[in-house]
C-alpha cells in the first residue's frame, strides 16, 4: 500500500469534526498520503468552513503533508497564517488573487510549497505562466464549495493538457483532482494524468470505514496507472 506513485488526499470537509483527530489519525494509518483541508469564506465559494485554528489542531494529530486547499478571496492576507498553522502546501485561485505570481513567492518564502488551482470553467492559460514556479496543480472537478457533488467529466481535456506542459517542460509539479472523486472516476482522472486523488464523501461516509475506503480508491487508481482500466 505504502508506495503508489497515485497519492490520496482525504478531505476533511466531509469528517465528523467532532471526532476530527480520530479521522484523520484513521485516514494516516489506512496509508492517505495528504490531508486535504478545505478553506472557504462564503465569498470566493457560498460555504464557509474553517481557518487556521482547525488546520493548527489538525497538525498536532498528524505527520501526513497538510494539504490546505484555500477557496479564499485575497489569500495573500493569509498564507502567513496558513503557515504559521501548520500547512505544507497552500494552493490558491488564480481568480482570488491579483498578483498571482507574487502570492506564489510568498508563499514559497514561508517555506510551505505553492499550489494552484484550476475551476472547471477557468482555462488553463490563467495558470501557464506560473507552472514553473508550483509545486501542485490543482484541477477542480465540481464547482468549489461544497463535498458530494457530481464529478464534471469535461474537465479531463484540460487535465491532460497539463499533463502535457508540465511534462513537455520538465516541470516537477504535481498534478492533483479534487471533486466528485470515487472508485468509479478516478482511474479516468489517472489514465488522464492525475497523479494526486482527493476524496471527501467517498472516504469519508457511513457505507465503509476509512481504511476500506482508501483501499477501494487506491486499488483503482493503480489498476488504471498499470493500464488495466476500471
Ligand atoms: C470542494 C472541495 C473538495 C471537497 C471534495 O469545494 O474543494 O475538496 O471536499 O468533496 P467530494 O470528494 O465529496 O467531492
Ligand atoms: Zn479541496
Amino acid at each position: 500500500m505504502a508506495s503508489s506513485p497515485v497519492k490520496i488526499a482525504p478531505s476533511i470537509l466531509s469528517a465528523d469534526y467532532l471526532r476530527l483527530g480520530e479521522q484523520v489519525r484513521e485516514a494516516e494509518a489506512a496509508g492517505a498520503d495528504y490531508i486535504h483541508v478545505d478553506v472557504m469564506d462564503g465569498h470566493f465559494v457560498p460555504n464557509i468552513t474553517i481557518g487556521p485554528v482547525v488546520v493548527e489542531a489538525v497538525r498536532r494529530q498528524t505527520d501526513l503533508p497538510l494539504d490546505v486547499h484555500l477557496m479564499i478571496e485575497e489569500p495573500e492576507r493569509h498564507v502567513e497564517a496558513f503557515a504559521k498553522a501548520g500547512a505544507s502546501i497552500l494552493t490558491v485561485h488564480p481568480e482570488a488573487t491579483l498578483q498571482l505570481h507574487r502570492t506564489i513567492e510568498m508563499i514559497r518564502r514561508l517555506g510551505v510549497r505553492p499550489g494552484v488551482a484550476l475551476n472547471p470553467g477557468t482555462s488553463v492559460s490563467l495558470v501557464e505562466a506560473v507552472l514553473a514556479d508550483v509545486d501542485l496543480v490543482l484541477v477542480m472537478s465540481v464547482d468549489p464549495g461544497f463535498g458530494g457533488q457530481e464529478f464534471i467529466e469535461g474537465v479531463l481535456p484540460k487535465v491532460r493538457r497539463l499533463r502535457g506542459l508540465l511534462d513537455g517542460a520538465g516541470f516537477a509539479a504535481e498534478l492533483e483532482i479534487d471533486g466528485g472523486i470515487t472508485p468509479e472516476t478516478a482511474p479516468r482522472c489517472v489514465e488522464a494524468g492525475v497523479r494526486v486523488l482527493v476524496a471527501g464523501t467517498a472516504i469519508f461516509n457511513e457505507k465503509a470505514s476509512v481504511a476500506e475506503s482508501i483501499a477501494r480508491l487506491r486499488e483503482s487508481a493503480t489498476r488504471a496507472l498499470e493500464g488495466g482500466g476500471q
